[in-house]
């Protein structure tokens, strides 16, 4: 197998191929992962909730999430390796080149992911120019969770709708090399990847992207408490991990997942 690219990415965003994006924290399952055909794993600060057991991911901090970074390469060395800036590990610019050049340096990570929108664009546009590769997180972000006071859909009104396409332009602008959003309405995600060239991964945001991402606990139906309505459990109908994970890729290659009732509108 030949190692995953943002190049990789881009040609098959061009082609029109959907690729497969999904979370992991730990070697074993990183090696899992990469046998099953995902392209992208992304070392999310859902850790916070599924491995370290915190209500939120505020807690999660820059060395755990270089632990774990460097744990999944560990085990996938051909997938591309995403990591999430944690809370405030982006509070200013320089902040954030610092803790993204130790997520490279010391966890092996290929990208970093930050959240926000015209607040991180100054942020986007330094990495960018150092080298650092960018992925831009819009809609619902878990790390504001504190502000918004519950995990709700994002961009319903005419108004944020149109901030939020506005802020993937200025992302894109800024140098981001990919943009990931969560918990939009699908006709929004349409628009934001009809109007982007880089590639769009959606959770919670309909099928109309580039590719999908879902936390690994979720799509194994282990994540305590209610699963969130656009997941579901590929375990059930399998007979291993890796076969639930290898069939939820080909489901996202194939325009399969997310279904109808994974939709929301
Ligand atoms: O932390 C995470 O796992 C994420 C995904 C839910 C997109 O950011």
């Amino acid at each position: 197998m030949s190692a995953i690219t943002l190049s990789t990415l881009r040609a098959m965003k061009k082609r029109g191929e959907k690729f497969a994006t999904l979370t992991a924290y730990d070697a074993s399952f990183a090696s899992i992962l990469e046998r099953a055909g995902i392209d992208v794993i992304l070392v999310g600060d859902s850790l916070g909730m599924v491995v370290q057991g915190y209500s939120t991911t505020v807690p999660v901090t820059i060395d755990e999430t270089i632990y774990h970074t460097r744990c999944v390469r560990q085990g996938s060395r051909n997938t591309l390796l995403m990591a999430d800036m944690p809370f405030m590990s982006d509070a200013t610019p320089e902040l954030a080149l610092a803790n993204a050049a130790r997520l490279m340096k010391e966890g092996g990570a290929q990208v970093v992911k930050l959240e926000g929108g015209r607040v991180i664009v100054d942020t986007v546009r330094l990495l960018s120019e150092r080298g650092i590769p960018v992925c831009g997180h819009l809609g619902l972000l878990p790390q504001s969770i504190n502000k918004l006071g519950s995990y709700r859909i994002q961009g319903r009104d005419e108004a944020s709708a149109q901030r939020l396409l506005e802020e993937a332009k200025l992302l894109e602008q800024a140098g981001a090399d990919l943009l990931l959003l969560e918990c939009v309405p699908a006709a929004l995600m349409k628009a934001v990847c009809v109007q982007s060239t880089v590639p769009v991964i959606g959770i919670g945001a309909g099928g109309d992207c580039d590719s999908q991402v879902l936390v690994l606990y979720d799509l194994l139906g282990i994540t305590p408490g209610k699963r969130p309505r656009f997941s579901k459990n590929f375990l059930e109908d399998a007979s291993s991990v890796e076969a639930a994970v290898a069939e939820y890729a080909r489901q996202v290659k194939a325009g399969e997942f997310p279904a109808a009732e994974q939709i929301i509108a």
